[in-house]
């Protein structure tokens, strides 16, 4: 069979295992979102949390890369956020970030803090509408936050630049942090595993954003000690389905992803992907500076530069390094998929 027959879930799978394919597979970090003009148009008529829940409304959003970018993976739209509701917390999404009400800084948070057990969310109805609508041409990605990423912004309650809420309990109250951490830990396997036995994703991205905010002892205490768990435990219930962990301040963390024992490493801009190879066997992916999507003309010399001393035909799946901006420009995004499509000719 010649190369450039394969199918986009056959590409996806040889590149999640290491092996040579045409070309890589590239999609885009939040590839859905406010850069689209298209997807303000679907915000005028839905409210965010309708266009997590609603099936119908989270496939229309999760369907504009395919229309729009003609990406080769799709990621089902949601949030991580989404299941700290199904814990008993309150979270709102009012336009200018998420903000949790009443964060849980204490032991008495703990009864609005319970690990929950999923069996068939709305998120699963979402990926099953998915799949119905591409015809399974499309490898369909599920999604959560890591457990700790996860409790950093819960107990924050709003965005804030540097963490001082969590960092301050993790100081103070390490032990109530830990009993958090379990409890998110048993939430995003059950989380994780519904998307893939109820849902049918072909594989699960761990979202761990908040790594690059600790030094490397606390992220191995209080950030991979629980990746590595909620992996482990999400294998034994799905070990046909591939795994990818995403970390911000990947270059300091780099070993302690791949100990997490993920798939795929999802690093971010600042790490040389050359220089991860040397680093890491695994499948990685990334990670072009969400900036250059400002600019359409910035966007091949860039990729170019990325690609140094890289071996880009296996174990590479192309994406950004972090989440697409809403000042982004559709064109430039268009180009980076372009980039990639053109290494099949080469
Ligand atoms: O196509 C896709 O990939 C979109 C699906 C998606 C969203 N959030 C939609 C969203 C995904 C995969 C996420 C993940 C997510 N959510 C992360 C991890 C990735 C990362 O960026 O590090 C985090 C930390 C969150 C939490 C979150 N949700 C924040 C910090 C914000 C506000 C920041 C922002 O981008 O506005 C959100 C809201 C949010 N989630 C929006 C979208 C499209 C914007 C809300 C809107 O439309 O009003």
């Amino acid at each position: 069979m010649p190369a450039s027959a394969l199918s986009r879930r056959e590409r996806f799978a040889l590149t999640v295992r290491g092996e040579e394919t045409d070309r890589p597979p590239v999609w885009i970090m939040r590839q859905a979102g406010r850069y689209m003009p298209e997807y303000m148009a679907l915000r005028e008529r839905y409210s965010f949390r309708d266009l997590c829940l609603n099936p119908e409304v989270s496939v229309a959003a999760s369907l504009l890369p395919r229309d729009l970018l003609d990406v080769d993976i799709l990621i089902i739209f949601n949030d991580i956020l989404i299941p700290l509701e199904e814990m008993g917390l309150t979270v709102e999404f009012p336009g200018g970030g998420p903000e949790i009400v009443d964060p849980p800084r204490d032991e008495a948070a703990l009864g609005r803090f319970r690990a929950k057990k999923f069996h068939d969310p709305p998120v699963a109805a979402s990926l099953r509408l998915l799949r119905e609508r591409t015809g399974d041409e499309f490898p369909v990605l599920g999604f959560a936050g890591s457990p700790f990423t996860l409790l950093g912004y819960a107990v924050e309650g709003k965005m804030s630049r540097h963490a001082h809420e969590i960092r301050g309990l993790m100081l103070e109250r390490p032990e109530l942090v830990h009993e958090m951490l379990r409890r998110l830990t048993d939430t995003v396997v059950s989380y994780l595993v519904a998307q893939v036995e109820a849902g049918g994703a072909a594989g699960v991205q761990i979202f761990e954003s908040l790594g690059h905010i600790l030094p490397a002892w606390e992220y191995e205490q209080f950030a991979t000690v629980y990746t590595r768990q909620v992996i482990a435990r999400f294998r034994e219930a799905c070990p046909d389905t591939p795994v990818a962990v995403y970390s911000r301040g990947a270059a300091a963390c780099l070993e302690a992803m791949d100990s997490t024992g993920a798939d795929v490493l999802s690093v971010d801009w600042q790490l040389p992907l050359a220089e991860a190879r040397r680093r890491t066997a695994r499948t990685l992916q990334g990670n072009l500076d969400p900036m250059v999507m400002l600019s359409p003309e910035a966007v091949e010399p860039a990729f170019e530069r990325m690609l140094d001393g890289f071996d880009w035909r296996r174990g590479w799946i192309a994406n950004l390094g972090h989440g697409i901006t809403p000042q982004a420009k559709v064109e430039a995004a268009r180009r980076l998929v372009d980039c990639v499509k053109r290494l099949a000719g080469g």
